[in-house]
C-alpha cells in the first residue's frame, strides 16, 4: 500500500449536518428554568423520539424548535440557519412542521374540505397525495368530528404533512389512542420516515411505541439531557434505566 493511499484511507468523512441542532438552549417560564442548556441533534432522515417524566421539559423543547416559545439563551439551527427567535410562520416556511390537535378546529367540515382549506393557504394542492400516505382517501367525505378518534389523529398528521415540511414534530401524538390505534399511527409515522423522506422528531408517552419504532432516542430530566442516542445504546444505558426506565424495564 502506498504512502498516498494510507493517508486517503485514513481521511475521516466529514460529519454530515444535522438537520435539526439544538445548542445550550435554556428556556425559562419567569423565575423558573424549563430547559437548562439542552444540546441534541437531529439526523436527516431520523425517526427520533424524545422520552422523560413528566414535567421534563419535553412540550418546552418542541415549542423551542417550532417557535411557540423564544429560548432565554442558546442556538437553534435548522439546515445551518438560526431559527431560535424566528416566528412560527416564517419556520413552516423553511420546513418545520408541528401537528396540532386541529380536527375539533372545523369539525364541521369533512376530512377533505378540512385538508383543502389547510393546503389552499399553504398553497400545497396535493391533498390526494397526504391523504393516501395516512390511510385516509376512504375517509376523504366524512365530517372530520365524526370520525373515530385515531383516525382524528391521523388528519392532523396528515394536515401538518401539507406545505411538504422537512422536519415533522409531534408531541405527544398517540395520546388518548388504544394500543391498537397507537400501533397505526407509529406504522404510518414510520412509513413516512422511510418513504417519503421525513425527518420527525417525537415526543411520546408510550416507552415501547418509541423503542419500537425510533431510530435515534433522546431521554430528558429536570430540563436537561440525561442522554441521547441510537435507541438501542440508550434503552440499555444503566442511567437511563435507573432514572427512567425503572420498573419498567
Ligand atoms: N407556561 C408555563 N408557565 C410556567 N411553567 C410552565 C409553563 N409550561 C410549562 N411549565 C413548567 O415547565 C416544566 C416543563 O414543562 P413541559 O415542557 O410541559 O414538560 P413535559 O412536556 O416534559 O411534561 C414543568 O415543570 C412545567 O410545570
Ligand atoms: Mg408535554
Amino acid at each position: 500500500m502506498t504512502a498516498h493511499h494510507a493517508a486517503t484511507v485514513a481521511t475521516p468523512l466529514p460529519e454530515a449536518q444535522p438537520l435539526l441542532a439544538v445548542r445550550d438552549v435554556t428556556v425559562r417560564y419567569g423565575r423558573f428554568t424549563a430547559l437548562r442548556d439542552v444540546t441534541l441533534d437531529v439526523r436527516e432522515g431520523a425517526f427520533h423520539g424524545v422520552i422523560g417524566p413528566n414535567g421534563a421539559g419535553k412540550s418546552t423543547l418542541m415549542d423551542a424548535v417550532t417557535g411557540s416559545r423564544r429560548p432565554a439563551a442558546g442556538s437553534v439551527l435548522f439546515d445551518g440557519r438560526e431559527i431560535a427567535r424566528s416566528r412560527i410562520a416564517a419556520r413552516r416556511r423553511l420546513g418545520i412542521s408541528r401537528s396540532f390537535q386541529r380536527t375539533s378546529i372545523f369539525p364541521e367540515l369533512t376530512v377533505g374540505e378540512q385538508l383543502g382549506l389547510v393546503g389552499d393557504h399553504l398553497g400545497d394542492q396535493d391533498v390526494d397525495a397526504v391523504l393516501e400516505i395516512m390511510s385516509l382517501a376512504a375517509l376523504r367525505d366524512r365530517v372530520a368530528g365524526t370520525i373515530a378518534y385515531g383516525d382524528q389523529r391521523r388528519v392532523d398528521i396528515a394536515l401538518a404533512l401539507l406545505g411538504k415540511p422537512r422536519l415533522l414534530v409531534l408531541d405527544e401524538p398517540a395520546a388518548g389512542l388504544s394500543v391498537e390505534e397507537t400501533d397505526t399511527l407509529f406504522e404510518h409515522l414510520r412509513t413516512l420516515v422511510r418513504e417519503r423522506g421525513v425527518t420527525a422528531l417525537v415526543v411520546e408517552h408510550d416507552v415501547d411505541a418509541v423503542f419500537a419504532s425510533c431510530d435515534t432516542v433522546t431521554v430528558l430530566d429536570l430540563g436537561q439531557v440525561l442522554r441521547s442516542g441510537d435507541a438501542r445504546t440508550v434503552r440499555s444505558d444503566p442511567a437511563v434505566i435507573a432514572a427512567y426506565l425503572g420498573s419498567a424495564a
